[in-house]
Order: structure tokens, then sequence, then C-alpha cells
């Protein structure tokens, strides 16, 4: 057994890393050098070629090429054949160290063999779904309920964006009010009410393209460093229908590349409590990756209803969750009868058998390997060696991390200050991005997949051997950036 409870072994010094995130901010671009990137897309076109056969297929049947929002479109897609441990296999048959895992839920690394068995046995018993109950779904409710004793009743749904409608549903039925406020910046899915100060915070609905403003007329966005504003926003709103939900990622916005205090979230639940609005802790990414008992067991807050998504289900299809106070959770009950006033959630492959069994056994895994420990581990690991070979370098980049959760930021392209330098933002933020675009396909190149080319999860398959060659090849990227002047 670890001494370590939580995959944090350390919570960051917040102020450091935005000192030096503003410096960046403020600094020259330094991107890859020219001769250099040549030779990083030379090999997207040399090594990758069936990849690019594919998705340029792809584009005739498919918007983009490419269907999932984390992929890499620059310069085009890579088609994975194989994904095992650590590791990912391009159709060409190319290797690379997977920090992308799939966007988080990967936490025992990829296709972990226990799982995947107990997975291949269910489907042969009974398909993945049969519309029915299936012991599974109890069986994973009481296991989230014993590591997680805030979660006194749940709901298995298809994914985070869904569970987050339903928190926000159930939110509204059970306090008669109607105001949602998020942390500028976060992520929850992209429901018509969510995609709203996405991203960077004060940008409110840029990005809502195609959603009627009335959709998100009741969404309200703060600055995440600025808890007097969201105390202003809950003064006012008592005014006008109140408010219904503060929802937060407790780690931080965009799974933490906002970093944020430490106390943050006990503010926030303080905050709640005073204007008897419900606290919704989106554990989409941290939870089962910084504890068994999530980032509310590491920050010792309880929040009313807890979001689930990616590792709920182990990496499986359908991963989506909602659970927590009974008194709350009971107007989503299902069923043809129910009485009560009911936030009504569904789905017909929710709780589906295989979803809830791969979820199961993923989170008994993670409980008897200790592997969110020792991914975060890994993460410490990796980001120390990071820090060392921007320092070895000189260059102004920045390296922090949530412990499997860690963050390279090259452009710093989200943590523009709206409020500072409006102008700034719109003038940088194309060119910042894709130097982001850029940072991530030579890395690729050099066989490391990020997220984004500034986000990197690590899993229990990250032995250290797999983070020293990771870090090899982020040292030959790093070799090669355009001088500081
Ligand atoms: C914090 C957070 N909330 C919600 C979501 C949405 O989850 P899903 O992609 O399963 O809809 C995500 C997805 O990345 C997330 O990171």
């Amino acid at each position: 057994m670890s001494e370590q409870k939580y995959a944090i072994s350390c919570w960051p010094d917040v102020d450091e890393i935005y000192e030096a995130l503003n410096s960046l901010i403020y600094k020259p671009l330094h991107p890859i050098k020219r001769e250099k990137m040549k030779e990083y897309l030379d090999y997207f076109e040399n090594k990758c070629s069936t990849s690019k056969k594919l998705t340029d297929r792809a584009k005739k049947f498919i918007p983009g090429g490419v269907q999932h929002n984390l992929a890499f479109n620059y310069p085009f897609p890579i088609a994975i054949e194989k994904a095992k441990d650590a590791y990912l296999w391009d159709v060409d048959g190319n290797r690379y160290v997977d920090f992308l895992q799939a966007g988080g839920p990967t936490i025992l690394g990829s296709n972990y063999e226990p799982v995947q068995q107990k997975v291949i046995e269910l489907i042969k018993d009974c398909g993945p779904v049969t519309g029915l109950f299936h012991e599974y779904e109890l069986k994973l409710a009481e296991l989230i309920n014993r590591h997680m004793p805030s979660i006194e009743l749940f709901r298995m749904l298809g994914s985070g964006t869904e569970s987050v409608i339903g928190a926000i549903r159930a939110a509204r039925t059970f306090t008669g009010k109607v105001k949602i406020i998020k942390a500028g910046g976060a992520y929850h899915g992209w429901s018509d009410q969510m995609v709203f100060g996405l991203h960077v915070p004060g940008t409110g609905p840029m990005e809502a393209h195609g959603i009627p403003q009335e959709c998100y007329e009741h969404t309200q966005e703060f600055f995440p460093d600025d808890l007097d504003q969201l105390r202003t926003l809950l003064e006012t709103n008592e005014n006008e229908g109140g408010t219904a939900a503060i929802i937060v990622e407790p780690v931080g916005p965009e799974s933490g590349t906002r970093p944020i205090p430490f106390d943050y979230n006990k503010k926030i639940r303080e905050l709640c409590d005073e204007f008897g609005a419900l606290l919704i802790f989106d554990e989409v990414v941290t939870g089962f990756r910084v504890g068994l008992d999530g980032a509310q067991g590491y920050f010792g807050v309880k929040p009313d209803l807890t979001v689930f998504g990616k590792a709920v289900a182990g990496g499986y299809p359908a991963a989506g969750g909602l659970g927590g106070r009974h008194d709350v959770m009971e107007r989503l009950a299902a069923g043809l009868e129910t009485g009560k006033t009911r936030a009504y959630v569904g789905g017909t492959l929710s709780a589906n058998p295989l979803s809830c069994a791969a979820g199961y056994y993923s989170i008994l895994e993670i409980e008897k390997t200790e592997a969110n420990i020792k991914a975060g581990k890994a993460g410490d690991k990796l980001t120390a060696g990071l820090k060392e070979l921007i320092k070895k370098r000189e260059l102004p980049f920045v390296a922090y991390n949530q412990g499997s959760i860690c963050h390279l930021e090259t452009s710093a392209v989200m943590l523009m200050d709206i409020r500072k330098d409006a102008k700034k933002m719109i003038m940088e933020a194309k060119p910042r991005k894709h130097m982001m675009e850029e940072m991530g396909a030579a890395f690729l190149a050099e066989g490391v997949i990020t997220l984004a080319g500034s986000r990197l999860y690590t899993s229990m398959a990250d032995t250290d051997e797999v983070i020293d060659e990771a870090l090899a090849s982020f040292d030959q990227v790093l070799a090669d950036i355009e001088p500081v002047e």
C-alpha cells in the first residue's frame, strides 16, 4: 500500500505558475525553427501515408475528415490501429507514447486486459444492452458510494455532457431557481447551456454558433480568479430567479489548465451555502483519477451533485454519470411511475451492462493496483523532467501538473486575459493556437501523442522507462526552438 492517498503529491504554487504564464504571454512566440518544422511535416508525408489516404477519403463522408475534437488535424489526422498500455500504433505501424489517453479515461493504461476480459465475458452472456436492469448497475453505484460517500444516489448516463445537463436540471427542479454559474474557461460538455465562456474566461457565447440566445440566457460565468465577482453575481441573481447551482471543475477550468488556489472550492462551497445554490463538481476528468473519492476527497469539500464521465466506464463507451444528495437525486427517478416533480433524463443506451461492468471492474482495478497514484507519480516525473528541459534550453515555456494531469504551455493561448488586453487576444489567438498545433505535430513526429500539444495525461502504464523515452522525445523538439532574443 502506498502512503500517498491521492494522485496529487503536492498542490502546485499557483502564483508562481501565473507569473510564469504571464511572462510567456507577453514574450514573442518561440516556435520551432522553420527548417526543423519542415522536417516534421515531412515525417507525416513520408511515414504516415496510410493515415493521410484514409483521412483524405474520410473528408468526403465525414465533416473535416475526423470526428473527435481531441484528434489532431494538423497537418492531417493520424489513424490509430492498436492501443496497449502506454502506447498507440498508427495504421502505418509507427509507435507513440500516448499522453492523450483518450482525453483521460484510461487511468489503468490503454486496453487493460483484466477489464477487457470481463467486458468480453459480459458481451458473450447478454450482449451490450437489453434495456432492462442489470446487476452491474447496482454494483457500480454501490462501489462509487463506498468510495465517495457524497454519492448517495447515482444514475449512469451516456456522456459527461448529458450528465451535466441532468445535474443542471436536477438543481433547478430541486431549488426552484434558474441561474447556473460556471467558472469562465471551464469545459462542461457541449450542451446548449454550457457552450458559454469556453476555453478563455469572459468570452461568453463566442462559440455558441447555432445556439439560440434563450438557451444560455440563464448561464453566467465568473473570472476564476475573482470570487468577489462571483459573489456579486449571486447577489444580483437573488432578484432574478435565484442561482440554482454553481458548477466547477474542481482542479480549475479546462482540467486545471487554469490552476486555482487550494482553498478555492471551499470558498465556493461557502458561497453556495450562503445563497442557497447547489454546488456541482464536474469530476468527469478528476473522478477516480485524482483519488478514488475524487477531487472532492482531495480538497475535503462535499458537493451536492457530482458529474462523472470518462473513467466511470473505464474508457469504454457510454461514459457518463450523475450522483449526489439523496433528496436532490431522487428527482431523477426513472421508470414509468414516479409521482414526484421529475427532472427528466434518459437514454436508450444509458446504464447499459457493458459500460457499468467496464466502470465497475476498472474502479476495482484502480483500487487494487493504486493505478491513480502510480499515474500521479508518472505525472510528477514527467513534469519535473519537462521543467528541467525548459530550464536547460532557456525557454519561456511553462510546465505544471495536478498529479496525472500535466500541462505544457508553449504559447499559453488559453491563458490570455480578456480583461487586460482584449486586442492582444484577438490579434494573437490564431498564431498562438497554430504554434500549439505545430508543437503537437512535432511531438508526434518524435513519438509522443499529447492532447492538443499542451496537455498530457499519464496512466499507470507510464513506467519510469516510458517517461524517460518521452522526455528524450520532448528534448528533441525543444532543442530546435527559435532562440529567445
Ligand atoms: C470537465 C469535463 N466535463 C464534461 C466533459 C464532457 O464529457 P463528454 O465528452 O463525455 O460529453 C468533459 C469532456 O472532456 C470534461 O473534460
